[in-house]
């Protein structure tokens, strides 16, 4: 590979990648393209593929078909591997993965040994590395010593330790407690935005891919569904397959009537087109489809003057308020936040904000 930048991060190119076991399609037809110094989240569920991506990048196997390329270099493709310590990679996995016998000084240290730098050097880029993932006073330590969440970090600073081009996670809080999870998971962002490094970030978790990540690729059943920044994912989801995984609301079979008005099927209930987003007003008009009622665009209150009737279908307590599914004209069940106890069975007037609805027509056959 052609030198590059040793301060920053390489961009990422995955084109047409397709990785089979069998008669199992891990990875169907994947491109994606990440800038340098992004962050990206492969958020999915268990089996939809993450790893299989994450081990393609890393050069821990080999593609079936497509090509990966860090910026101009081609790394993998049907003629070419480039193997993983070739890639300048960092590599962060579920279980810490830390020689035990080594001190925390050691194991961090281990990168930078195979680079015949002086041993001042080595001291120098470890101890930063140590203290950017706050374990500055734990050197001398054994991994045995340190908690869980302390021995991750360790794990990231050796995966930071000697400047990689292209940092790689998978599942990397998912043995640590919910606290845990959530304080490490905000200093890892931090760090990552203070690097520079492109990273790529395997989840399952939502908030943790939102709060790590420049960009998230949500995938399903080998594909990749949809490439965006979070908010972009959840103001603007494109398919209703994305809505369902990201749990954005209710998805109800609905018809969109020539002369305007969105009639929800197996009901009375007709929407005025004035509810829907901008982007999903602008499709074309009649035909059937799925429309999307997001949980956060709607408030249950008096009949008077809302939308839609819903009918209580559910109601848990939730710290402070309860989390109460309304079933929907239709049936569709659509979760909302109320603040009282609400009698089951009873009915509900839903009022809904303007501009918040997203409308999926169904393809053409
Ligand atoms: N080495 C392998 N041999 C056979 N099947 C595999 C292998 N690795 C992964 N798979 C299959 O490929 C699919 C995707 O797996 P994986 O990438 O590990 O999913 P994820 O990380 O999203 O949970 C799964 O159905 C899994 O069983
Ligand atoms: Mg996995």
């Amino acid at each position: 590979m052609k030198p590059t930048d040793n301060r920053t991060g390489t961009a990422v190119t995955v084109e047409h990648l397709c990785r089979r076991f069998g008669e199992q399609h891990a990875l169907r037809d994947v491109s994606l393209a990440l800038a340098p110094g992004r962050v990206l989240a492969l958020l999915g569920p268990s089996g939809c593929g993450k790893t299989t991506l994450l081990k393609l990048l890393a050069g821990l196997d080999r593609p079936g078909s497509g090509r990966i390329l860090f910026g101009d270099n081609v790394v993998a493709s049907e003629t070419t591997m480039v193997p993983p310590q070739h890639r300048r990679l960092g590599m962060v996995f579920q279980d810490y993965a830390l020689w035990p016998h080594m001190s925390v000084q050691a194991n961090v240290a281990f990168p930078l040994e195979m680079q015949r730098l002086s041993a001042a050097e080595v001291r120098r880029r470890t101890t930063d590395a140590l203290v950017r993932v706050g374990l500055g006073a734990m050197a001398q330590r054994a991994p045995a010593q340190l908690s869980g969440g302390q021995q991750q970090r360790v794990a990231l600073a050796r995966a930071i330790v000697a400047q990689p081009a292209l940092l790689l996670f998978d599942e990397p809080l998912s043995n640590l407690d919910r606290d845990l999870r959530e304080s490490l998971c905000s200093d890892m962002a931090q760090l990552l935005r203070q690097l520079g490094t492109t990273a790529v970030y395997v989840t399952h978790d939502h908030e943790e891919a939102c709060t790590i990540a420049d960009e998230v690729a949500v995938m399903s059943r080998g594909g990749l569904l949809q490439q965006a920044a979070p908010a972009t994912l959840w103001n603007a989801p494109a398919s209703p397959e994305v809505a369902r995984f990201l749990k954005l609301g209710a998805l109800t079979p609905a018809r969109r009537k020539a002369g305007g008005g969105i009639h929800l099927s197996g009901s009375d209930t007709v929407l005025p087109e004035e509810l829907l987003a901008p982007a999903s007003a602008a499709a074309p008009r009649a035909g059937e489809g799925q429309l999307l009622i997001p949980g956060s665009a709607a408030t249950p209150g008096a009949l008077d003057g809302a939308a839609l009737r819903a009918t209580v279908a559910a109601q848990h307590y939730r710290s402070g308020s309860f989390a109460t599914d309304l079933a929907l004209p239709g049936g569709a069940l659509l979760r909302t936040v109320t603040r009282e106890r609400l009698a089951p069975d009873s009915a509900v007037g839903l009022h809904i904000a303007p501009r918040q609805l997203h409308w999926f027509a169904t393809a053409a056959a």
